[in-house]
């Protein structure tokens, strides 16, 4: 055991050095905060375990807003680089790749992780080392209680669970709610959390139950209990992985209320896996392709093009995330890790593609949530619930953007700044989520 730790002590060592070396042969990083070098961004998900879309989505909407900083001359004139790392998806590898981000690649920020048990796993390695880490979508409300250096730029699981609760009960009028989550995962156990209050607040009853973990792939048992209780609706807080077989196996088995779920099943991979036995489901989300303001149509274009790919909402969110940290950066006046934890922290009105960032009190993003029926492989949009609880969306094509700039105008997160959608513009509301180019 002991020579165990020495070996590791001596490599930990070797490596210190190492990276030394070849920072010493790079140049100045921005991590001494002088205002000069490369300034070096660590960005860590998953690339090749159960969540993988997770990870490629974030490094590439990372990636995008990169390469147009670059192009028009860098953060006052330094140009960005980043890293990125592998967790696979796991709690202690996701702690482990940020404590190589920071303590050898020398980062002067940090963006992860997409799910929120990571987020969780890795964001003390941040605080202690004090580096600003934004995740750009783990939602759970705990992820930036962690410390004063942990942001996100998402809305946190208490508004979008609630937000779902309301859409079972006012939209669809349901009664009954059965729940099906992954009770290992912080998001699905925080999702359950805030959902559960909101629907019974409104005269529903939760009638069923039901749990699993990520690794299984039969879900009958405990959907047979589901429909024994005769729900009016499913709630499915987990990931796309598992929702996808879920929404066929329910088919298979005769089940008809539609199931309910958030974020989670955001995924190019979804539709891939549940196919049409996903039609009449509904999820929330941070951000419609269909928002017609310039800023996102401009996003889409411009991602399309370089991926081939439709930017699902952690695309859109990991650009988001990156954008908020270059222009801490600036206002900062370099990458001294107290002025630039400041100035992430003084973000106010930041004009995002997923709508106006404001960073509260708290270090979250107060902002509204898009609630999509999925329709024949496709993500429909159906109404904009605003932090103030006001739904919107009788326009079509309605949007974020385009409710916040017609409505809610006195809530915070509203789009006051985000570039003003043509009202009712754009006839077609079908967003095209698994669409390549
Ligand atoms: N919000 C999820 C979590 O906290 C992660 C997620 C975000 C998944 C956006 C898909 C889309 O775990």
């Amino acid at each position: 055991m002991k020579r165990t730790l020495i070996t590791l002590g001596l490599a930990t060592l070797l490596l210190g050095a190492f990276a030394c070396e070849r920072r010493d042969g790079g140049g100045p990083t921005g991590s001494t905060g002088d205002g000069s070098g490369i300034i070096k961004v660590g960005v860590y998900g998953d690339l090749s375990g159960q969540t993988s879309s997770f990870g490629e989505s974030t490094r590439d909407g990372v990636r995008m807003a990169v390469d147009e900083i670059n192009a028009a001359g860098g953060i006052n004139g330094r140009k960005v680089e980043i890293v990125v790392e592998d967790d696979q998806g796991q709690p202690q590898q996701a702690s482990t790749v940020v404590t190589k981000l920071i303590n050898q690649d020398k980062v002067v920020a940090i963006i992860g992780e997409v799910a929120s048990s990571n987020s969780l796993a890795a964001a003390p390695r941040a605080q202690e080392a004090k580096v600003p880490m934004i995740t750009p979508s783990s939602t759970n409300p705990k992820v930036t209680q962690v410390g004063d250096y942990i942001f996100r730029v998402c809305f946190t699981d208490d508004f979008q669970g609630a937000v779902a609760a309301k859409f079972a009960v006012n939209t669809l009028k349901a009664k009954r709610a059965a729940i099906l989550g992954d009770f290992n995962s912080d998001y699905s156990k925080g999702m359950t959390q805030y959902f559960e209050p909101e629907f019974t607040a409104s005269g529903g009853q939760i009638v069923a139950r039901q749990s699993y973990t990520q690794t299984d792939a039969d879900f009958k048992g405990q959907l047979t209990n589901i429909r024994a209780a005769n729900p009016d609706v499913i709630f499915v807080p987990g990931y796309y992985g598992q929702v996808g077989v879920i929404a066929k196996q329910a088919k298979e088995l005769g089940i008809t209320a539609p199931l309910l779920g958030g974020d989670g099943w955001d995924s190019p991979k979804l539709f891939e896996l549940g196919g049409t036995a996903l039609d009449g489901s509904y999820m929330v989300n941070h951000y419609s392709t269909d928002d017609p303001s310039p800023a996102v149509q401009k996003f889409v274009a411009a991602y399309k093009q370089k991926f081939g790919a439709v930017p699902d909402a952690i695309a859109a969110l990991g650009y988001d995330a990156m954008n908020v940290l270059a222009d801490a950066i600036r206002r900062a006046g370099g990458t001294d890790s107290a002025k630039l934890r400041d100035a992430i922290a003084a973000t106010k009105g930041f004009p995002g593609v997923t709508g106006s960032i404001n960073i509260n009190a708290s270090r979250d993003a107060v902002k509204p949530a898009v609630v999509f029926e999925l329709k024949d492989r496709k993500l429909v949009y159906k109404e904009t619930i605003q932090p103030s609880g006001a739904a919107t969306g009788a326009a079509p094509a309605a949007s974020p953007a385009a409710a916040g700039s017609t409505a809610g105008a006195s809530s915070p997160g509203t789009n006051a700044n985000a570039p003003a959608a043509e009202g009712g513009a754009g006839g077609s509301s079908a967003n095209t989520n698994t669409n390549a180019k």
